[in-house]
């Protein structure tokens, strides 16, 4: 077992589901506000599955929507599944109606991935074009988000980077199309390694018994084996948000913030 020895993540337990969406929607905030008020704008890629939905709603509602520096804020998506915007699969599709469509964010703010596409490379390459022009960077320079939301498979996926898939090597593109022949819609779309350990803030959030003990090795035993266990900013925060049975087989050396 190789077990990694970076920066220490933080991690924080909310009680149940709901808990961790209000703790979560709470901490996009203050990194968007203090994004803005350090540069300007507030650059983001979301996380897709079915656990954000309820911190997307929570960022939808008042008090949060109206604190929210939406003008200032710039939408990217960490990965995509090779669908349009109107399957009930698509990523996008879920952030737009539990997020997007709800909050005074300018449209030309909302960077999609076209997974429709029947050219998967193309997609990609357009994609990072787009994430360097937008966050203003020169050729070969990966761009810094503030944030970066992330989920967790069961098998230790995030975004769509699975075990052992090839892309888990990449050191030089930013975006990439993936095969990932154990997912309900193989074709995929997802940001790489380079750019999610460029990004001023990674956030995981992580709800259910059945994730505790991919959890477990992605930031108790950090084996290398878990694609998520290496997502590690070189300049930037890792912060782990779990619910109290995700975090159930964490050891409890694992520091706890409140
Ligand atoms: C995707 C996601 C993926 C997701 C995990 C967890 O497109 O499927 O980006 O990485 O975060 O599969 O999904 P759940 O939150 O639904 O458990």
């Amino acid at each position: 077992m190789i077990v990694l020895m970076d920066a220490t993540p933080e991690v924080r337990i909310a009680e149940h589901p709901e808990a961790l969406a209000d703790i979560a929607a709470h901490e996009v905030l203050e990194v968007a506000l203090a994004a803005v008020a350090a540069r300007g704008r507030f650059t983001v890629a979301l996380a897709g599955g079915s656990t954000p939905r309820a911190t997307y709603a929570r960022l939808a509602q008042p008090p949060l929507a109206t604190r929210m520096p939406w003008p200032h804020t710039l939408v990217f998506f960490g990965d995509e599944r090779g669908v349009p915007s109107d399957h009930a699969d698509s990523n996008y599709r879920m952030a737009h109606e539990t997020l997007l469509m709800r909050v005074p964010i300018p449209p030309d703010h909302v960077f999609r991935i076209p997974g429709e596409s029947a050219d998967p490379e193309a997609v990609a390459a357009d994609y990072a074009r787009t994430l360097a022009e937008v966050l203003g960077v020169r050729r070969g320079e990966v761009p810094r988000l503030d944030l970066v939301l992330l989920g967790l498979g069961v098998d230790g996926h995030t975004a769509s980077l699975f075990p052992g898939s090839p892309v888990l090597k990449e050191t030089f593109r930013t975006v990439a199309a993936v095969h990932a022949a154990a997912a309900s819609i193989p074709q995929r779309f997802t940001l790489t390694y380079p750019i999610l350990n460029a990004a001023a803030c990674v956030i995981y959030l992580v709800a259910g018994a059945e994730k505790a003990k991919v959890v477990k090795a992605a930031l108790g035993d950090r084996m290398r084996g878990v694609p998520a266990a290496m997502v590690q900013p070189t300049d930037g925060r890792v912060l782990w948000m779990l619910d109290r049975a995700a975090a159930s087989l964490l050891p409890s050396t694992i520091k706890r913030t409140s």
